[in-house]
């Protein structure tokens, strides 16, 4: 692709996402020659990290600790486009003049990707500031999650953010979206005749979404404490992952019909039923390091969602997510109805299963005729490896591939709006309950209300 030259803008810049995710993902876009040919990287943020040169040393050493094969030449180039300038959401006079100086040195019709990796809290007052300084102009605007607190605070970021820039300049960024096992499920459904006419609940009797991790707070503990699992993950992750799965056939591959499909999926789900929403907290968790003694913060959410229309009416949508559990997977299995048939009394009914991984494996459990003098069925696995099948030729990290899609102005792997908006509405009636956490053992599979979520249990565990 052909890019025009950039400015890139990075807020929050020597914070956690950026040294773990946005510098080594530039700098792989780099490598693989995807970036502009002319651009230029500031970062910001209220504290300065020092000189230009010790700023550019701290991206050194973190690109160092995530990449491996560095390759010295590209991290040289990369790093000498890099420099630093302290701004905050009442002072961008230094920063506008350091990117019009950038701009400069880039030629003509320079845009800008601003990437705000800041706190909800934090995010209308800079794009504010952006506004002022006129930053917005030209610019493309990626906001993290979570897209404020709740449906409220939602709902005022958005005015806000809107009062400065138009929508298509606004890129929500949810990296699940970015993972290609998540898009092979748009190839799975609607390139294949196999799976297209069973996708629907006369097939299909209950969908799971299961995102373990065995990680920790690892030094997030503050966010954490602000923000809790339901938003870090459900609200966004894994609804995105339900979205994909839920979609009707949006006709073509473009950001409009993807976004509008995701958006009636969303439109349809039903609002959460706080009954059927089990929170939990590690033990544990409260002796993490900048986490309250007495915090009522959930590591762990399972529940069950309903999508309203005709293709899901009544099927449960069981998702599960929490930190410090016994396994790291993401795993949605779609759980088959037994035939009609009566030749085999009531069989077990098939799964499909989608293994979230880099290199996508999916697997189906179906039954076959145990060999043997009888007629008697045991189940047998398929299994579909796509790294062996389709091996990957030039391997984009989730947050490589959507910032490349930010640079080319496409839309289709960003939430809207309008989505986003809906998702705090179904997630509002859990979140002016919040029962309190139930306790679970770190290395566990979450608290045995969860456990039983799930009619037929939970594939993993
Ligand atoms: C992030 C969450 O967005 O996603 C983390 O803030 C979580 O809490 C992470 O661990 C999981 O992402 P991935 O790509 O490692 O599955």
């Amino acid at each position: 692709d052909d890019l025009s030259p950039h400015v890139l803008l990075v807020f929050g810049a020597t914070g956690d996402l950026a040294a773990r995710k946005l510098f080594p993902g530039l700098y792989r876009l780099a490598a693989a020659g995807r970036l502009p040919s002319d651009y230029a990287v500031i970062g910001s943020g209220r504290h300065s990290p020092g000189t230009d040169a010790e700023f550019r040393q701290q991206v050194a050493e973190g690109l160092r600790d995530t990449v491996d094969d560095l390759d010295e030449s590209v991290a040289e180039d990369l790093l000498g486009r890099v420099s630093f300038q302290t701004s905050d959401a009442d002072d961008g006079a230094d920063l506008a003049a350091a990117v019009r100086e950038a701009e400069d040195g880039l030629g003509d019709d320079v845009r800008r990707l601003v990437y705000l990796s800041v706190p909800p809290t934090a995010m209308a007052g800079m794009v504010a500031m952006l506004g002022r300084e006129g930053l917005t102009e030209r610019a493309r605007l990626v906001i993290e999650k979570p897209f404020g607190l709740d449906l409220e605070s939602f709902v005022e970021l958005d005015d806000a953010l809107h009062e400065e820039v138009d929508e298509d300049q606004v890129f929500r960024i949810d990296h699940f979206l970015g993972k290609e096992a998540v898009q092979n499920v748009f190839a799975l459904r609607f390139a294949n005749a196999l799976f297209e006419p069973a996708w629907n609940r006369r097939s299909i009797a209950q969908v799971q979404i299961d995102v373990p991790e065995t990680l920790r707070m690892e030094g997030r503990g503050s966010f954490y404490e602000s923000t809790g699992c339901l938003r870090d993950m459900v609200s966004t992750h894994l609804f995105q992952i339900l979205g994909t799965i839920a979609l009707e056939d949006p006709g073509e591959w473009s950001a409009d019909a993807v976004r509008q499909a995701r958006h009636d999926a969303f439109t349809a789900l039903r609002p959460l039923d706080p009954s059927d929403v089990v929170l939990g907290q590690y033990d544990g968790y409260r002796d993490e390091d900048d986490v309250d003694d007495d915090s009522d913060v959930e590591t762990f959410v399972a529940l069950t969602a309903y999508v309203d229309n005709d293709r899901w009416q009544d099927v449960p949508f069981h998702l599960r997510t929490g930190k410090a559990m016994a396994e790291t997977r993401r795993t949605v299995t779609l759980r088959f109805r037994a035939p009609e048939s009566a030749v085999f009394g009531d069989p077990d009914g098939d799964e499909l299963v989608l293994e979230l991984t880099d290199d996508a494996l999916i697997s189906v459990d179906l039954a076959g005729k145990k060999p043997g003098p009888d007629m008697e069925l045991a189940s047998a696995t398929m299994q579909l490896d796509f790294g062996d099948e389709l091996p990957d030729d030039e391997p984009l990290e989730a947050y490589e591939r959507l910032i490349l899609d930010v640079l080319r102005g496409d839309h289709t792997l960003f939430a809207r709006s309008d989505e986003t908006r809906r998702l705090w509405e179904v997630c509002q009636p859990v979140l002016d309950a919040m029962p309190d956490p139930q306790p679970y053992e770190p290395g566990s599979w979450g608290p045995q209300a969860a456990l039983d979520l799930a009619a037929g249990g939970w594939r993993l565990g």
